[in-house]
């Protein structure tokens, strides 16, 4: 089985030395491939930019941008895999341009203004590709609302609910609770587990939705 995972958050440049980004560590992600490899599959991590070190026996591909992710997740997707986790923070605006040089303050100006655009949505971009797809849904709101109409709206087999607004869960800790949905309504409710707890829950159902497939 070939598992594609993506981790961390993306960075989108404003000018050669800033970036937009999020908090994530790229600690739920590199978890779910370090799980699938342990299970014996082959995994592909594609990570935006994280302080953790590179995992062994895994193909790790290190991007930038929510656009360096869609095109590496996109060509490995093409290559063939079973299935798809995205566990990024993926960003959902850039610079509608990066600056080629260093933006510089201006004297007496004390307001700037940054134009956004859309970023690709990477899962919706994918979704007619071969491959279970399972989405994550970083909500401090409507947690089970938002996560619905993501799974519907992005075309996923599983989404995994997960509030961020909590201190013990979520960003940039070692322990995450979460809620995993799947098409057919069913909801698993999961307690405060670490990362690598609900990367085995989240591959559980991989497993047999690929089963069923077969
Ligand atoms: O990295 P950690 O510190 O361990 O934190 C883990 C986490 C909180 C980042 C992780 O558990 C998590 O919730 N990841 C999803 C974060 C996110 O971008 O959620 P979202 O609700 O904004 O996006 C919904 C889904 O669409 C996600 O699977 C996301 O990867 C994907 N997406 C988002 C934007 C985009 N342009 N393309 C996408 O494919």
């Amino acid at each position: 089985m070939h598992v594609v995972v993506s981790a961390g958050g993306t960075q989108e440049p404003i000018d050669p030395v800033r970036i937009i980004t999020n908090r994530s560590s790229g600690k739920q992600g590199y978890a779910i491939a370090e799980a699938a490899r342990d299970r014996g599959a082959r995994v592909t991590l594609v990570t935006a930019p994280t302080a953790l070190t590179d995992p062994d026996l895994i193909e790790v591909v290190k991007v930038g941008s929510a656009r360096d992710m869609l095109a590496s997740i996109e060509s490995t997707l093409r290559a063939g895999a079973d299935a798809l986790v995205m566990a990024a923070a993926v960003a959902d605006w850039e610079p509608a341009s990066a600056a080629r040089q260093k933006v510089k303050k201006v004297d007496g100006q004390d307001r700037t203004t940054l134009e956004l655009t859309k970023t690709p949505d990477i899962l919706a971009t994918v979704r007619e590709l071969p491959g279970v797809k399972v989405g994550f849904a970083a909500e401090t709101e409507d947690l089970l609302g938002n996560a619905k109409e993501k799974l519907s709206r992005k075309g996923l087999d599983l989404i995994v609910a997960n509030d961020v607004s909590a201190t013990d869960a979520g960003f940039n800790v070692d322990n995450n609770r979460v809620v995993i949905l799947d098409r057919d309504g069913a909801q698993d409710e999961l307690p405060l587990m670490s990362k690598r707890d609900v990367a085995d829950r989240i591959l559980d159902r991989v497993r047999r939705i690929v089963d069923a497939r077969h």
